[in-house]
């Protein structure tokens, strides 16, 4: 026995196993930052949430007929909390002035900011993360009481994505925007040739209500790490959170000695958008939203020709073949239908499955759908899974969209209609819907549902999956199912979108490192990732001499003024094949017709 184990000791597997182990926790634990823990040590912050926010607070204020719109006031948003319609209070959207204002107060701090060091900015984002960490359930009642989700919902879809990407920010942001050397070809060889990845200036985020505290804060830590002052354009829908939540970065700033006004928030209905887009002080916007708001933004973003990343909505297909394993694919799909009621640009809104299982599927779905409970899980706690909708005057919509698709042959087995809470009468919810027997020539195929509705649709062959997928307009995320990778692979080669996982939902967004972002008119551009981060700088091209005494010399043959035309034409075009020829010939002889005219 013990020689066995003197053996495993000395042998090379043990070996390779404990360097692999001293490395990974090198570089997962103990990361680089772990050091600047000691030297750039974080600040403890506190901010108050407000009253209404708290699970106790349960003044009965209810609205009557739910809306953020005042007749008696234009300007003004009513703010209340869709999963018990309590009136929450008012907020006033901001005027192009104090938009304005806003643009210039950023841009006054990025100018000191600009001149920060990247374990400065790591310093200011550790303190976020700290701060997000520590303060997770007052976070997410924030959201629950401002978009009517659920506790799980916030933990999973605001602080999880979030602190993911601090974290990846903190570890990799500096590597990403450090000047990257690029090569300089045969005929620059002497030069050294690099991109420099610079701020932009004050860049600004007009982004959604479903998730209030991640869409506000995620623009932020990317444009704030590459040297950016930012202003962000939150959601009139969610208007009573945003100062509580740009105040985590802005307090995280001041308490390192930052000025706050580096991040800024306007919030309000669409003109004030328009303002933020319309401006000249504004170098970058990111808008998430809808596609026929993204052209508005784009169309505005042309007065000063800004440059835009738009993320835009989706209609994301998930492939069950055959082969999947269910007991890991039903609880996946479940999630990637009813996470967050369905309020997700990546939720899977078509799911395409194979005819040997179709059944089955369709029998699980309805036994898992039937058990959702629907509630104010701040206020209730336990026994609620699934939150209100932040959008209840879209339920007609909904509706039409089912009505349309039974109509045509599809059955509806669970939900299709609003859900009157015992508790909360006046409150968003829409019952989890399970339609299935879902056929291309329906409407619901080709519009986004973004609610609770699971569309399941069947499909013989790969390549009818691949061709049904690919039908839509919009083109943001999917999924692929089996216990094959390399068909799973295959199919998600073939698909028409800008992220694709096997055997997931969504989790290339966790995965910080990959950039997230669609094509068709799911939008361009991408957020996260290494591309993310470069798109919030000006990637500025430079070179220099390598060394100091070979520098660019201009051949007399071609300086001006050129003493024989047809002798510096030789010369030029003997460059362009000797440099940049097919034809090893070709370039040996284009040398000889170099030095025959170099004089
Ligand atoms: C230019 O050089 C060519 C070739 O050497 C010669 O034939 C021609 O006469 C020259 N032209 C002039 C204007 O000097």
């Amino acid at each position: 026995m013990l020689s066995i184990i003197l053996d495993f000791l000395s042998s090379p597997l043990y070996l390779a196993s404990s360097a692999a182990v001293c490395f990974l926790s090198y570089y997962w634990i103990v990361t680089p930052d772990l050091f600047e823990n000691f030297t750039l040590p974080t600040k403890t912050i506190t901010i108050e949430i407000p009253k209404e926010c708290k699970a106790d607070w349960t003044e009965d204020s209810f609205i009557d007929t739910p809306s953020i719109i005042d007749k008696t006031d234009p300007s003004v948003i009513i703010c209340y909390d869709p999963a018990t319609a309590r009136i929450l209070g008012k907020k006033r959207s901001a005027s192009k002035e104090q938009v304005n204002q806003a643009i210039i107060a950023a841009k006054k701090a990025q100018e000191q900011w600009s001149k920060t060091t990247f374990a400065q900015r790591r310093q200011v984002l550790r303190t976020i993360c700290e701060f997000v960490l520590k303060n997770q359930q007052d976070i997410c009642k924030v959201s629950c009481r401002d978009s009517g989700k659920t506790m799980v919902d916030a933990a999973l879809g605001e602080i999880l994505t979030t602190v993911a990407k601090l974290r990846w920010t903190i570890e990799n942001g500096e590597r990403v925007l450090k000047p990257s050397r690029r090569s300089s070809g045969l005929l620059m060889m002497y030069k050294l040739a690099m991109v420099l990845y610079q701020p932009r200036g004050v860049v600004g985020a007009i982004v959604s209500w479903n998730y209030p505290f991640h869409n506000t804060i995620g623009p932020v830590i990317s444009a704030i790490f590459a040297g950016n002052g930012i202003v962000v354009k939150t959601s009139e829908m969610v208007a009573f959170t945003s100062d509580y939540f740009l105040q985590i970065v802005r307090s995280a700033l001041e308490a390192h000695g930052h000025s706050a006004d580096l991040v800024q928030y306007v919030t309000g209905f669409a003109d004030v958008g328009k303002a933020l887009v319309e401006s000249p002080l504004v170098s970058h916007i990111t808008f998430i939203g809808s596609a026929p708001v993204g052209k508005k933004i784009m169309q505005a973003a042309s007065t000063n020709l800004t440059p835009v990343t738009l993320e835009l909505g989706g209609k994301d297909a998930a492939i069950v073949l055959d082969d999947a394993d269910m007991s890991q694919c039903y609880p996946v799909i479940m999630r990637g239908v009813f996470q967050n009621a369905g309020q997700n640009c990546i939720g899977i809104e078509r799911v395409l499955v194979h005819t040997n299982i179709y059944d089955a599927f369709v029998k699980e779905m309805a036994t898992r759908i039937s058990k959702l409970r629907l509630g104010s899980s701040l206020e209730q706690g336990e026994n609620v899974d699934m939150g209100a909708m932040a959008m209840g005057h879209n339920f007609g919509y909904l509706q039409s969209l089912i009505q349309d698709a039974v109509s045509k042959g599809a059955r509806l087995i669970a939900g299709g209609k609003p859900y009157l809470h015992p508790l909360y009468p006046k409150a968003q919810y829409f019952m989890p819907t399970l339609l299935v027997d879902v056929t291309p020539d329906m409407d619901i195929v080709h519009n986004e549902v973004f609610g609770p509705i699971m569309t399941v649709m069947k499909f013989n062959s790969h390549v009818d999956a691949i061709r049904v997928a690919n039908a839509s307009p919009f083109a943001l995320g999917s999924s692929v199912f089996t216990s094959n990778v390399k068909a799973g692979r295959k199919i998600a080669m073939a698909l028409k979108c800008g992220m694709v996982n096997n055997n997931d939902f969504g989790v290339n967004y966790l995965c910080q490192s990959l950039p997230f972002g669609g094509v068709g008119i799911s939008g361009f551009g991408r957020f996260a990732g290494e591309e993310g981060l470069r798109a919030m700088c000006n990637e500025k091209s430079y070179t220099e001499d390598m060394f100091s005494a070979v520098k660019t010399k201009i051949p007399p043959v071609v300086d001006y003024p050129i003493k024989n035309a047809s002798i510096a034409f030789d010369f030029a075009s003997s460059i362009n094949i000797f440099a940049f020829g097919t034809n090893l010939i070709d370039r040996f002889k284009a040398v000889t017709t170099l030095a025959k005219n170099a004089q």
